[in-house]
């Protein structure tokens, strides 16, 4: 029997991998979760606290997928302190997925945005060219690089870590870099996940090459399903439209890099 994506699915966590001081990836068995599509999202229930969306990672086992949160408040702190053996729930898969264009690609990722990149990666053909770049403050928070490598290692591509302090790779902005490499050469699709402003950026950079660009959007979720408005962009309800966008129609939008909603639904400005 089909399962209801929007019944909570209890699992529990068969491991936990530090990924750095501040993000640890939980892995868990689902059969739905380990297939879902590149840019996909769950509603994940952290149970006594509660519910918060987290795009769903990929796990190297078969059968298996994981979440990768960073703490900071008390939800993904709690997420974040899980232990094997314990459990959360979890509803969805939720949202669209990347159009992937086959050639030569670019992805952006910065912190946990690295996490739909990582299965984009999954999906692309071995005659892809592609290109990585990952970004982080400083060299403490630099994670994925090796899995990336594991990932592409049948791929022509190229790996680029940049921190903003230059404690590790290029120093700088990962736009900086974007910037660059969209000068030098024509990708046939970009894709970003991430803080707002390095989309927004990435976004303006390759949109004025003329390229085809994506990027996943993060707004306030409470249902995750389209009926709350808690996560709308303008006329876009981000978990159900999206998460992820044309670079056009994001363009388009005035709140796009400038806006966001806090949690009691207000506009602020980033
Ligand atoms: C589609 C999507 C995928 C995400 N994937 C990941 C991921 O893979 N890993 C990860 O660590 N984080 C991810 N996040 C962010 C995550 O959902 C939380 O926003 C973040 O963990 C902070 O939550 P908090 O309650 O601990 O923090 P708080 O301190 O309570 O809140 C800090 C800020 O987090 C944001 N936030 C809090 N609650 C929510 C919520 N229900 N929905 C959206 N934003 C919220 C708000 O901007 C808030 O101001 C994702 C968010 C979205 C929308
Ligand atoms: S989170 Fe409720 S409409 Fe998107």
């Amino acid at each position: 029997m089909q399962r209801n994506s929007n019944h909570t699915t209890i699992c529990k966590i068969e491991k936990v991998i530090d990924e750095t001081p501040t993000v640890r990836t939980l892995v868990f068995s689902d059969e739905v979760m380990c297939n879902v599509l590149p840019g996909q999202f769950a509603m994940v229930w952290i149970p006594g606290i509660n519910e918060l969306p987290m795009s769903v990672m990929i796990s190297l086992d078969d059968g298996k997928a994981a979440f990768t949160v960073r703490k900071h408040g008390a939800a993904s702190t709690g997420l974040f302190n899980i232990k094997e053996g314990e459990q959360i729930g979890i509803r969805g898969p939720y949202g669209n997925s990347f159009d992937i264009r086959s050639g030569k690609i670019l992805l952006v990722g910065g912190g946990t945005g690295l996490v739909p990149m990582m299965r984009l990666l999954t999906f692309v053909k071995p005659t892809d060219d592609v290109t990585l770049l990952i970004g982080a403050k400083t060299k403490d928070e630099v994670f994925f690089e090796d899995l990336a490598k594991k990932l592409l290692k049948n791929n022509p591509h190229k790996i680029i870590v940049s921190t903003d302090d230059g404690t590790y790779g290029e120093k700088g902005f990962v736009t900086n870099m974007v910037k660059k490499l969209v000068e030098e050469a024509y990708f046939d699709g970009v894709y970003t996940c991430g803080p707002e402003i390095m989309m927004y950026r990435t976004v303006q950079i390759a949109h004025s090459k003329k390229l085809f660009v994506q990027a996943s959007l993060e707004r306030m979720m409470k249902c995750g399903i389209g009926i709350c408005g808690s996560c709308c962009m303008g006329e876009d309800l981000v978990c159900k439209d999206g998460t992820i966008f044309d670079g056009d129609h994001l363009l388009a939008n005035k709140e796009f890099g400038h806006f966001y909603r806090n949690k009691a639904g207000i506009l602020e400005k980033y």
